[in-house]
């Protein structure tokens, strides 16, 4: 039924005009409240992200791009481990924000329970049941080649796409994801348009010969982000690159550009997608100058990471709950700032 209709003189057809503008006017505030707070925040940290991170590429004007009801569930974290790292690495980050994001999914009515994967190489039922982690063997190799790598990076695609969740997000187990930051990060985009987040490994793009869509006379120059640092894409993109990802053609694709398994995620996405690597500085790997993270941003950093036995040194410059010696990662001194409640954390009166 049309307004004008009703109303038979000019000065009614104006006010139902006007009253149209108003209804324009008060839709956005008709909408769901935001849910932004479902996390508990950084003690005292405020957000900067806009600082850090370059403006979405993929968002055109006046798109729905932000997504203020996005929480931990909708997100697929796989952690990549290999056996030899269940005891050292894994029990850490059980401890730490795994174990906080297993706690922010129960919390809730929820059908799915788990966000958090651990995408590993052997079985350790003792792992499984101590740590109550949600661990996938993959059957891949242990071994570090590219073939093992790729493998894996294979059945976590796969895994992603059977879970209906709207971001991947590929970290390895000497990363501390900040769960609000990532959460935050992701709100700021929307999983059904085409976002790749990460890190770029190097200054400049990587060059390689293409051999997937000509016969390799000719090369490619494409941006990848580095695994050890993290990266996270949306649904939407996710699903355009099942051609070239799924189902073990991850693996083929890999062979054929002869480049390990974050590289071969750059060269799907920008190369063969032409969905340009959305670069971003809040993601870290251990092959940065951790120390050098500013301490006061440092909450708001969507992944950290620490030196490994090659460099023991290099970890985020951080004071508080545990000395160097106590906390050597750095990653329980993080946690505590992050969630002072938790019970193994000092009591913050008696430093
Ligand atoms: C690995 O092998 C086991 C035993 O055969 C099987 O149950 C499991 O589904 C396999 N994992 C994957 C990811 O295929």
């Amino acid at each position: 039924m049309h307004l004008s209709h009703v109303c038979s003189n000019k000065t009614c057809f104006l006010l139902s005009l006007a009253l149209c503008g108003l209804l324009v006017l008060l839709i956005p505030s008709l909408q769901a409240p935001q849910r932004q707070t479902d996390l508990p925040r950084p003690a005292g940290a405020t957000r900067r992200h806009a600082a850090l991170v370059r403006p979405p590429q993929t968002r055109s004007p006046g798109s729905p791009s932000r997504d203020s009801s996005l929480d931990l569930r909708d997100v697929f974290i796989a952690v990549k481990t290999t056996r030899k790292y269940h005891k050292s690495r894994l029990q850490l980050l059980s401890q730490t924000w795994v174990s906080k994001a297993k706690e922010q999914i129960f919390r809730r009515v929820c059908t799915d329970d788990k966000c958090t994967f651990i995408f590993t190489d052997g079985e350790d039922k003792e792992l499984r049941q101590k740590a109550g982690l949600n661990i996938i063997n993959t059957n891949c190799s242990a071994a570090h080649t590219r073939q093992a790598l790729c493998c894996k990076m294979s059945v976590e695609y796969d895994k992603f796409i059977e879970s209906q969740k709207k971001w991947f997000c590929h970290v390895d187990d000497d990363n501390y994801v900040i769960l609000p930051s990532l959460l935050e990060l992701l709100a700021s985009y929307s999983h059904s348009q085409d976002v790749y987040l990460g890190r770029p490994s190097l200054d400049h793009p990587i060059e390689a010969s293409e051999r997937v869509k000509s016969d390799g006379s000719v090369s490619v120059k494409f941006w990848f982000a580095t695994g050890g640092a993290g990266f996270c894409i949306s649904r939407g993109l996710a699903l355009k690159m099942s051609p070239w990802a799924s189902l073990g053609n991850f693996i083929t694709t890999a062979e054929k550009i002869r480049l390990p398994d974050d590289c071969t995620v750059g060269y799907i996405i920008e190369a063969l997608l032409e969905v340009p690597l959305t670069h971003t500085g809040l993601f870290h790997s251990h092959l940065e100058n951790l120390q050098r993270l500013p301490t006061d941003g440092l909450l708001q950093q969507v992944t950290l990471s620490y030196g490994g036995f090659e460099n023991r040194r290099n970890v985020v410059s951080v004071g508080g709950a545990f000395s160097l010696a106590e906390d050597p990662t750095r990653f329980k001194t993080v946690h505590c700032l992050l969630y002072p409640d938790t019970e193994w954390c000092p009591d913050k009166t008696h430093p």
